[in-house]
């Protein structure tokens, strides 16, 4: 490695991409032990793009005949789990929760109701050959400009007391995504393994951006559902139900409901450090023009003719 950056984190390098250290062994054991069902919807993402909103938007697709109000349907005075647990929880990662070295979050993926609704931040190169080659699993890929996810990234180390160090100062921090010595790094061969995938596999892998997401909420609320197969009905639209949706998955609404502002997603890691402030285009109150030359430099080099730019 070019840089020390990786002692720091906690992270180790395996199969070309960064992982924490401690999750190693997970990671492994869902390669070698994973057995993928058709149904399965599996939402992936690099860190601080847009996971935890995802999450919340899928799971809400999934239950809605359960938590939302439509005409015809006379079970939705459920309380929303959303209200009382957090994302994380209720869609859970393969490294983090199965597979586990945190025994207090261990949930059985043999006994998921169907469809299994999980998440990963593992590249798509290092999916198991059972999903990528074998599965009709769907992927739902999320990515985020690489300026706002530094600068995201960057808080969250901050806040975070687990692997990565208070000490950071932004400039740090920019040098290693740089280098792409960062947790999953390096970015752009995440973001490229699975738009590469989305173009082979449309079927199986949708690449969604966090800015469309936030420009076209009801757009790419739509075309997701439609994705996993549950399309939005006629008469679910004219109830408002995607609405609905997205006011109940929205940044000021879920950062301030007690679960999220006081809950941990382990212990001592507080899911408050999840929300911030959602917007595009932050990193100009963090970033130097010399910084952004740099890393838009290093994104146009390694995107080249992929095909896939974000708007910088
Ligand atoms: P900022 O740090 O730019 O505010 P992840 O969930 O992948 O860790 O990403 C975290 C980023 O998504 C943070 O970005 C956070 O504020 C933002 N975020 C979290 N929940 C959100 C929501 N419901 N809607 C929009 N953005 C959200």
């Amino acid at each position: 490695p070019k840089s020390d950056g990786w002692k720091k984190q906690g992270i180790t390098l395996y199969q070309n991409c960064w992982f924490p250290s401690n999750l190693l062994p997970n990671v492994i054991a869902f390669q070698k032990n994973f057995k993928p069902k058709d149904e399965d919807i599996i939402m992936a993402s690099f860190p601080k793009s847009g996971t935890t909103w995802l999450k919340s938007l899928l799971f809400s697709i999934l239950n809605r005949h359960k938590y939302y109000y439509n005409n015809n349907n006379h079970n939705n005075d459920n309380e929303n789990p959303l209200l009382t647990t957090i994302s994380h929880h209720l869609v859970p990662a393969f490294e983090f929760q199965f597979y586990s070295n945190y025994p207090e979050n261990v949930h059985d993926l043999d006994t998921m109701p169907s469809p299994r609704l999980v998440a990963t931040h593992i590249p798509y190169a290092s999916l198991p050959d059972s999903i990528n080659k074998f599965s009709k699993s769907r992927i739902i890929y999320i990515s985020r400009n690489p300026l706002d996810v530094i600068v995201s990234f960057w808080h969250f180390a901050n806040g975070h007391p687990e692997r990565l160090s208070r000490e950071w100062t932004v400039e740090y921090f920019v040098d290693m995504f740089c280098k792409g010595d960062i947790t999953f790094g390096p970015y752009w061969e995440h973001v490229l393994g699975y738009w590469k995938a989305s173009l082979a596999r449309p079927e199986n892998v949708l690449f969604l951006k966090y800015e469309d997401l936030k420009k076209d909420s009801v757009g790419q609320l739509k075309k997701i559902a439609k994705f996993v197969g549950l399309p939005f009905s006629q008469e679910e639209e004219n109830d408002g139900v995607v609405e609905q949706i997205l006011e109940m998955c929205s940044l000021s609404k879920l950062k301030n409901l007690d679960v999220n502002k006081y809950g941990e997603v382990r212990p001592n890691i507080h899911n408050k450090i999840f929300f911030r402030k959602g917007q595009v285009g932050d990193w100009i109150n963090h970033l130097t023009p010399s910084m952004v030359e740099r890393v838009k430099n290093i994104i146009i080099e390694k995107l080249n003719d992929s095909g896939l730019s974000f708007k910088l």
